[in-house]
């Protein structure tokens, strides 16, 4: 089950959302995405969207938070936080929640935007039934004898 976030952390993590969007390289898209998340340590990792002019090649910012706190050394996510400069919020692509469920199935999910207007929910409502590494173990070769 997702953990309630304090009220502090939460407003540190929308804050740094709302940072790493204004770092965003999105020149096809023009579309602005900020990410934070809190990893198991219990810091604040942020990311923006990185576009690519091969467009197959573009990052969300949400994989963005995520690869660096792995890189820092990380391996669990508790909360995502995504932030765009809209009127509706954003909720994480499907690419986005399948790496999202590597590290953290049960993480809370948060979109907030320029109005009053936010989401707020869990990873596990947003992937149902989904595919992560407890599939694999059956398929895990067996040691030989
Ligand atoms: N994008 C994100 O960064 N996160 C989302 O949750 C939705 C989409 C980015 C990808 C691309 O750079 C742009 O927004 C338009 O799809």
């Amino acid at each position: 089950m997702a953990q309630p976030l304090p009220a502090l952390l939460r407003r540190r993590l929308e804050k740094a959302a709302r940072a790493a969007a204004k770092n965003s390289y999105s020149p096809y898209s023009k579309f602005r995405v900020g990410a934070a998340i809190v990893a198991g340590s219990g810091k604040i990792y942020a990311g923006c969207n990185v576009e690519n002019a091969s467009y197959g090649l573009c990052n969300c910012a949400e994989r963005t938070a995520i690869f660096t706190a792995l890189a820092a050394g990380e391996h669990t996510v508790k909360a995502v936080v995504v932030y765009t400069p809209t009127a509706t919020p954003t909720s994480p692509c499907g690419a986005c929640r399948q790496v999202i469920n590597e590290f953290g199935p049960a993480a809370l999910i948060i979109g907030v935007c320029d109005s009053a207007e936010r989401i707020e929910t869990t990873l596990d409502r947003l992937l149902p039934h989904a595919f992560g590494p407890a599939n694999l173990e059956p398929a895990a070769p067996k040691p030989r004898r």
